[in-house]
């Protein structure tokens, strides 16, 4: 019989964006004790994308109410000058865009220098040759399954490809880099994602917006 590898599991990062922001505290403790992984932190600028979020004083604040990592996607440019405040609010992982500083090389030396583990998010239009030359120094690369900027958009089925091709990116690099996908990510496209290779699944809609979050989160997983 062929060698079948183990399945790789499957973490799940709710994204706060969908979250009621009159009660993030609450929301926040919620998500973590019906089993997400991390917590998927959406910084807007109204700049780099055409919205605008929250910043690293949210951040701070919701530290205490969260057991689980600090997700942070960063949508701002420029991003260099904000890296340390995001670090120092509590963030464990910062992802960035090639397209949001001139030096996406030093970035991400950068939020290693804090101690932090860095990631490179593709969005649907940029390809895998952004991340290709700076895997020395990704830990986590985040595919965007939508047009940054707004939840609840249609996951575009043109990014299972690329998922698939970065699978075996990464495979062959023989590195830990995790594979994320975030946007449009329901009960219906997460296995999808996870056939092609992805292993952190973000979902904002598909948890916040469900009645029971433990119940949407094992859904997610493929536990349903
Ligand atoms: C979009 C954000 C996503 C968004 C996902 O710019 O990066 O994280 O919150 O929301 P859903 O899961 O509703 O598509
Ligand atoms: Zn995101």
């Amino acid at each position: 019989m062929p060698h079948s590898p183990a399945p790789r599991p499957v973490r799940i990062a709710p994204s706060l964006l969908a979250a009621d922001f009159s009660r993030l505290g609450e929301e926040v403790r919620a998500v973590a004790a019906a089993g997400a992984d991390w917590l998927h932190l959406d910084i807007m600028d109204g700049h780099f994308v055409p919205n605008i979020s929250f910043g690293p004083v949210v951040l701070e604040k919701l530290r205490k109410h969260c057991p689980i990592p600090f997700d942070v996607h960063l949508m701002i440019s420029p991003v260099d000058p904000f890296l340390e405040s995001f670090a120092k609010a509590g963030a464990d992982w910062i992802s960035l865009h090639p397209e949001a500083g001139p030096h996406l090389h030093r970035s991400l030396q950068t939020i290693r220098a804090l101690g932090k583990k860095a990631g490179v998010v593709l969005n649907p239009a940029t390809p895998v040759s952004a991340v290709a030359n700076v895997l020395d120094l990704t830990d986590l690369i985040l595919v965007m399954s939508v047009n940054p900027g707004f939840g609840g958009q249609t996951f575009l089925d043109s990014q299972l490809t690329k998922i698939a091709t970065l699978r075996r990116m990464i495979s062959e690099s023989g590195r830990d880099i995790a594979l994320q996908v975030d946007g449009g990510v329901t009960v219906a496209t997460a296995p999808r994602c996870i056939e092609a290779g992805a292993d952190v699944l973000v979902a904002g809609t598909a948890v916040f917006g469900a009645a029971d979050y433990g119940t949407a989160i094992a859904a997610l997983r493929g536990q349903g």
